[in-house]
């Protein structure tokens, strides 16, 4: 079985070739056409510039999937889109490109949500052992440009949100911290760098916690609450760009030491609400997904974290060229979608808000 992905819900075309080997996904190709160099000068993605630049790379970036693969059109079985989450123009470029091969091959098209193939983008690696670590309950930690979510699986394809931010994402909220530091677009890669450089404990920022305070009974007993496992970050952008404010000068080192409060302020708070709900759901593998799982500070500290903690469960995290989007991670949740018979015929388009727990 060969499966095309096609993903275009943001700033990246990509194109992949996945297919079967002894019963696991294997990536024969992974193309990714990056628009970050047109985005650049603005600041952050102009949704009518990445609609049209899809438009021009979409066919040759497939073309070359193929050629990667060393396979043709007529050698792929099914083609896997996203239909969402994302930019509605640019989503709309990937999905009538599937439609349309779909129907003039005569072949199955697989419609993704775009944050599930985030979290099967960790499945791509470990189901090529037969030892496979991955085991049910699931807990992903997803974090990307748009979403953080702590995301509950009991069975493949099957999703419960059991946390989510209430205001900015976690990849939203470097790239916010990165443009009030001065330091350009996508600021996840650019503070994370002048983090190494900085010192953490420089500035005091918050570590947000939802969890609403105790409340007293009926007979006056004070109940705690069950802690949170919301996020939020657009205070902690506000925390930042008060003490860039109260400088009278942002030296080198200064924007390197908020750098690293920053950031260890984001991971701090990751961290500290995936040990909840580790703690609340029991969990048998962790997985941490979607672009900012590239951050080494979060890989590196919730990896740890668990380990000491939670010594009984698999901590799961792609390898860093399949963490930001990517078309691999769709082919794969295709897959797994194609191996358990899990859709159903059904119209495709664009739905630029499509929840997780709506993909079926
Ligand atoms: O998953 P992704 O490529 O796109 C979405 O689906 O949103 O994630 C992009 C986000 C951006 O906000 C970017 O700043 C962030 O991931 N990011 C990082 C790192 N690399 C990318 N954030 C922190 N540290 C990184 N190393």
């Amino acid at each position: 079985m060969n499966i095309l992905a096609i993903e275009s819900s943001c700033d990246e075309t990509a194109a992949a070739v996945i297919s079967d080997q002894d019963g696991c996904p294997k990536i024969l190709s992974n193309i990714v056409a990056s628009q970050i160099d047109l985005h650049t000068k603005y600041g952050g993605v102009v949704p009518e510039v990445a609609a049209r630049a899809h438009i021009e790379s979409v066919i040759p970036t497939i073309k070359e999937s193929l050629k990667e693969a060393k396979a043709k059109l007529s050698n792929i079985d099914a083609v896997a889109v996203t239909e969402g989450p994302g930019l509605g123009g640019s989503l709309i470029v990937g999905v009538e490109t599937a439609k349309a091969i779909s129907l003039a091959k005569k072949i199955p098209l697989i419609p993704i949500n775009h944050l599930e193939g985030h979290i099967y983008a960790a499945f791509a690696e470990e189901e090529k052992s037969k030892d496979s670590k991955i085991k049910f309950p699931i807990l992903t930690l997803l974090v990307s440009g748009g979403n953080t979510l702590l995301v509950l699986m009991e069975d493949h394809l099957r999703y419960r949100v059991i946390g989510q931010t209430l205001d900015d994402a976690a990849g939203e909220a470097f790239d916010k911290g990165a443009k009030i530091l001065g330091l350009g677009y996508p600021g996840g890669p650019i503070i994370s760098k002048r983090a190494e450089k900085g010192n953490s404990k420089r500035y005091s920022l918050p570590i947000i916690d939802l969890t609403p305070p105790p409340k007293r009974d009926e007979n006056g007993y004070l109940k705690k609450a069950t802690p949170s496992l919301d996020f939020s970050f657009s205070g902690l952008k506000t925390a930042l760009l008060n003490f860039a404010k109260k400088e009278e000068r942002l030296t080198p080192t200064k924007i390197n030491d908020l750098a690293a409060s920053f950031q260890n302020a984001i991971v701090e708070t990751l961290v500290q609400n995936s040990l909840r709900a580790i703690e609340q759901y029991q969990p048998r593998t962790f997985v941490l997904g979607g672009g900012v799982a590239a951050n080494k500070a979060l890989r590196e500290t919730l990896s740890q974290k668990i380990t000491d903690h939670f010594p009984g469960i698999s901590f799961i995290t792609p390898n860093i060229n399949l963490c930001g989007d990517n078309a691999a991670m769709i082919g794969v949740a295709a897959y797994f979608h194609i191996k358990k018979k899990s859709q159903k015929r059904r119209s495709v388009v664009a739905i630029p808000n499509l929840k997780i727990e709506e993909s079926v």
